[in-house]
């Protein structure tokens, strides 16, 4: 059971390199967009849904794991810092689906979505370190 529950909490902080990994790898692809000429564009745009498209898989494989961790046991005493990583998990995941949604109007030409894009996307980046610290608190 042990390394059962290791396993899956290397899986946990897999999912939490990739998660990094597309949040503060889209702001860099969605500026390199901004600036292409339009040749490139088209590989560009897909390169950014794909990003967009592991981070989901990442904040699910999160959500996924972390129930499991649960399941199986966590010995320690899960207080309030636990509580306040789950409530900044539940609005990071609103975060994330509105900023989806959101670059579908800006893909379409919505201008007051395009504005937004960035302001969500540093937002989630907060919100994703947010977690990690509460994390850290919870666990640490
Ligand atoms: C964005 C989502 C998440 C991030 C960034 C995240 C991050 C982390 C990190 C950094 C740790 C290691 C902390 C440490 O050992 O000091 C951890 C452990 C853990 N997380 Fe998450 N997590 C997320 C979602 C969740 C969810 C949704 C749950 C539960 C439903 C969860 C449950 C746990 C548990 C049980 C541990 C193991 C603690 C132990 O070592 O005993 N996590 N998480």
């Amino acid at each position: 059971m042990t390394l059962f529950f290791d396993v899956v909490l290397a899986v946990h902080l897999a999912a939490l390199a990739l998660a990094g990994l597309a949040s503060f790898g889209m702001p860099m692809v969605a500026r390199a967009l901004a600036n292409a000429p339009p040749e490139g564009r088209a590989a560009l745009g897909a390169l950014r849904g794909r990003i967009a498209n592991a981070g989901l898989m990442a904040l699910g494989t999160l959500v996924t794991t972390g129930t499991v961790l649960l399941l199986i046991g966590v010995n320690k005493p899960l207080g309030l810092w636990f509580g306040a990583k789950l409530t900044a998990v539940f609005v990071l995941a609103c975060v994330v689906f509105y900023a989806r949604e959101n670059a579908a109007n800006a893909a379409k030409g919505d201008a007051a979505a395009q504005a937004r894009a960035p302001k969500l996307a540093r937002l989630s980046t907060a919100l994703l370190l947010l977690v990690i610290l509460l994390a850290a608190l919870a666990f640490g």
